[in-house]
């Protein structure tokens, strides 16, 4: 077995950013309109009026303070409520991949390696933009990575999920080095028009590059102690598209092919079983968790990510020990715990153990222990 680091990351970020209050703002609009225009029904008790979101719930209960979007002007606009992305020719690029090869390009140059050196891509995201070809593929050849790439999804662990494969694949030598992308443009699955849930995805791009320890050139490495996956059905997080939704007949603008979620079951659920996961595989690995000097967590709720440092050092509010990103990009599904690590690592000195964890739809628990080279 080759030892493996994970010896670059790369972010890309679109360039609009939705405010609280921004956000608050248009939905409030739709809100009013939408009332309006069934003020009868409302009236008749056949139809409930759509309450206000507010920008002080928002935060208290996410910390969440902003996101990135790909499009700001379709999200916001009361008659849209969803982004406007212009549909591309076949022969072009397409979105995802776009901003999957952006991240890609940063973490080659920060391992400081050239995609040809580059044996998988892996697009490991919780959406994808087609049924085929993969996303991968079209990653691959617009790098000029050579090998074979797939697309996998497995929702907010995607990325995680994905640099297990990488990690299996290098120490086994049938890769030498393998790209994990993740290119997450949640805001066309959110239901903005929901305030449940309107404040809480946000669009980014991700990229890890995962090689073989004793080929790797970068400063700055991180050699994998170890990955463990694990999964749990449930409905609690849930979107209903896809390809048979044409042959049930079923409302292809329902509801259901969104993301929807019961917030508080998850937020229950999940917090133990995130913190047991941890637990569980730091002790495979003979470290207690206090002796990681960092916790990259997924990013979804502030409280979550607190909780579940209680659980495991005894106190909860350690921006130092897990950083939390998810105030400036809200959740970001698998790229949130990568973000974390991109943008919270260099402080780190060799020596030092850092947790990477995600979790989500599925349920879905993904971890992976580093170790600064
Ligand atoms: N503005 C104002 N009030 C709102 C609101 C908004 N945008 N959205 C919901 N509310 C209201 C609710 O209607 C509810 O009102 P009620 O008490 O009168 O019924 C109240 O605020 C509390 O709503 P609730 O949904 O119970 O809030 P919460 O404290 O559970 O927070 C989440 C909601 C989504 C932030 C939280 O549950 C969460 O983050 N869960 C984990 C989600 C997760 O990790 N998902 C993984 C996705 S990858």
């Amino acid at each position: 077995m080759h030892p493996v680091v994970i010896s670059g990351t790369g972010l890309y970020q679109p360039p609009h950013t939705i405010t609280n209050a921004e956000l608050v703002a248009s939905y409030n609009l739709y809100a009013d309109r939408e009332n309006t225009r069934h003020a009868e029904a409302i009236a008749r008790g056949e139809r409930e009026a759509l309450a206000p979101s507010s920008e002080a719930f928002i935060e208290r209960a996410s910390g969440i303070k902003q996101r990135h979007v790909i499009d700001k002007a379709g999200v916001l606009d009361p008659d849209r409520m969803r982004p406007h992305f212009a549909p591309r020719d076949d022969d072009a690029l397409s979105l995802m991949a776009e901003i999957g090869v952006a991240a890609a390009r940063q973490a080659l140059a920060a391992a400081g390696r050239e995609a040809t050196e580059v044996d998988g891509v892996l697009c490991a995201a919780s959406n994808m933009q087609r049924a085929y070809p993969a996303i991968a593929v079209e990653i691959q050849a617009a790098l000029g990575a050579g090998g074979y790439a797939f697309d996998m999804n497995v929702a907010c662990s995607s990325a995680t999920f994905g640099i297990q494969q990488a990690v299996g694949a290098v120490q086994t030598g049938s890769a030498r080095r393998v790209l994990v992308v993740s290119p997450e443009i949640t805001s066309a699955h959110l239901a903005w028009m929901d305030r449940d849930c309107h404040f809480i995805f946000g669009d980014v791009a991700t990229a890890v590059l995962v090689e073989r320890a004793d080929e790797a050139r970068a400063a700055d490495r991180w050699q994998v102690l170890g990955t463990r996956l694990a999964t749990q059905f449930s409905n609690n997080i849930r979107n209903n598209a896809g390809f048979m939704n044409r042959a049930e007949d079923t409302d292809l603008w329902g509801r259901d092919t969104l993301f929807r979620q019961t917030g508080q079951k998850v937020f229950r659920e999940v917090v133990p079983l995130a913190a047991a996961h941890i637990e569980g595989h730091l002790a495979s690995l003979e470290l207690a968790p206090q002796q990681v000097r960092r916790y990259w967590l997924h990013q979804a709720n502030l409280h979550m990510n607190q909780r579940i440092l209680n659980k495991l050092i005894g106190y909860a509010d350690d921006a130092d020990r897990a950083p939390l990103i998810l105030d400036r990009y809200a959740n970001t599904a698998s790229a949130g715990s990568i973000i974390a690590f991109h943008d919270h690592r260099a402080d780190l000195t060799a020596g030092d153990v850092g947790l990477i964890c995600s979790f989500g739809a599925g349920y879905s628990v993904g971890s992976v222990v580093v170790r600064k080279v």
